[in-house]
């Protein structure tokens, strides 16, 4: 990967350009190109070290329910690392986004301010941080249709996460915005000229799509305004985190009812964690290749006591299910208990909320007039009042 955004000295012409790139684009979860990213956040990490002021990082979620504790220790925590070290930070809550595969946005408000109170309970800071909403930036939606006219729907049809949502709607046809939303995503990272993006492997892809977007709009509609690219490439910051899986050892999702949610209270933590799959072998281990469900257990209370998982393992040693579960409650707990306490008083007052909002939005929406303005300006539209 590569930060170069110089212009290249000959251009291809767009019949060659987007096939090559929708190939790339394909490839971007390929092990190998997995294996580079992967060296490559390692450097970035360095890089945040001596320089933090360099980027600028813009991640999100779609709110389509609580957050749990998979998205707590795969990325809300490294985000709030992230504020703490310095890098200006965007978050997105990708309200448009929920509709890319079901057919409404659900109750929407409710869904949107429990978000933005795990956010802030779990250390996110409004003053050092951006927190805003899709659909209250119409400039951020406007991007939207240049990019389009720089991407094919061959390219697009070939994204692996687009794929893989697909085929999860069981049987649903395509829409137009469950194919195009990789490049609605590429609007949310360019508006801000955000070059750093935290996320998943299954978001790769879509990191790839805005790389070559903001590459594409500069060769086609970029220079004759000035001399310097409208967008820069961005970069994936890809998580280190190992994933946690639910109680009963597969993917967490809130339609298993196999969840902790930050929110849960001490008792339903504690109720869930009990009927936690575990196996047959009284002694502990920390073996996630053979002992799924025992590891995911381990894992987890590692994770919140902030230890290793043998240690971890070793200490319980024969001790079995019920006293690795107990383990597991009390970190959870005692983890959670202070974001726990901070997210009821958040709850609590909703004026707050609604200000941290109203004040996010304000900004995202100042700077994405600022970019829609030089994007009109590139392509020679800023010939009205
Ligand atoms: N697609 C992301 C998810 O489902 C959410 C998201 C929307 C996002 N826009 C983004 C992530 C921009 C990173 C950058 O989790």
């Amino acid at each position: 990967m590569t930060t170069d955004t110089s212009p290249p000295s000959v251009t291809p012409t767009d019949a060659q350009r987007p096939d090559e790139d929708g190939d790339a684009l394909a490839e971007s979860t390929s092990a190998a190109s997995l294996a580079r990213t992967v060296a490559r956040s390692a450097q970035i990490e360095t890089e945040i070290d001596t320089d933090p002021g360099r980027f600028r990082v813009l991640t999100g979620d779609r709110p389509t329910g609580h957050l749990h504790l998979g998205h707590y220790f795969g990325t809300l925590a490294n985000r709030v690392q992230l504020q703490r070290r310095g890098v200006e930070t965007f978050v997105l809550i990708a309200d448009y986004q929920v509709i890319t595969d079901r057919d409404g946005v659900g109750p929407i408000r409710e869904r949107v301010y429990s978000l933005l109170a795990d956010y802030l309970a779990v250390g996110l800071d409004p003053e050092r941080t951006t927190i805003f909403a899709h659909s209250a930036v119409p400039a951020l939606n406007q991007l939207m249709l240049p990019f389009l006219s720089v991407v094919t729907d061959s390219e697009l049809r070939r994204n692996p996460t687009v794929k893989a949502e697909y085929d999860a709607t069981g049987g649903r046809p395509m829409s137009g915005l469950l194919l195009t939303y990789p490049v609605h995503q590429a609007a949310d990272i360019l508006f801000c000229k955000a070059n750093l993006v935290p996320v998943g492997k299954d978001q790769v892809p879509h990191v790839e799509q805005a790389r070559v977007v903001a590459r594409r709009f500069d060769e086609r509609y970029g220079r004759v305004w000035a001399d310097r690219p409208v967008f820069r490439a961005p970069e994936v910051l890809l998580s280190q985190a190992a994933s946690l899986l639910g109680t009963d050892g597969h993917k967490m999702s809130k339609s298993r009812g196999n969840t902790i949610e930050i929110g849960m209270d001490a008792d339903t933590t504690a109720a869930r964690l009990k009927k936690a799959v575990t196996d047959a072998d009284r002694h502990i281990t920390y073996d996630p290749e053979n002992r799924p469900e025992v590891s995911n257990l381990v894992l987890l209370a590692a994770l919140a006591s902030g230890r290793d998982p043998h240690e971890v393992a070793a200490e319980v040693g024969d001790g079995g299910g019920g006293t690795l579960k107990r383990v597991a409650t009390e970190a959870v707990n005692e983890h959670f208990a202070p974001i726990r306490a901070r997210r009821a008083e958040l709850v609590a007052d909703p004026g707050y909320l609604e200000d941290v909002l109203a004040r996010g939005n304000a900004r995202a929406n100042e700077i994405a007039e600022a970019t829609l303005d030089e994007v009109r300006q590139a392509m020679q539209m800023r010939y009205h009042a």
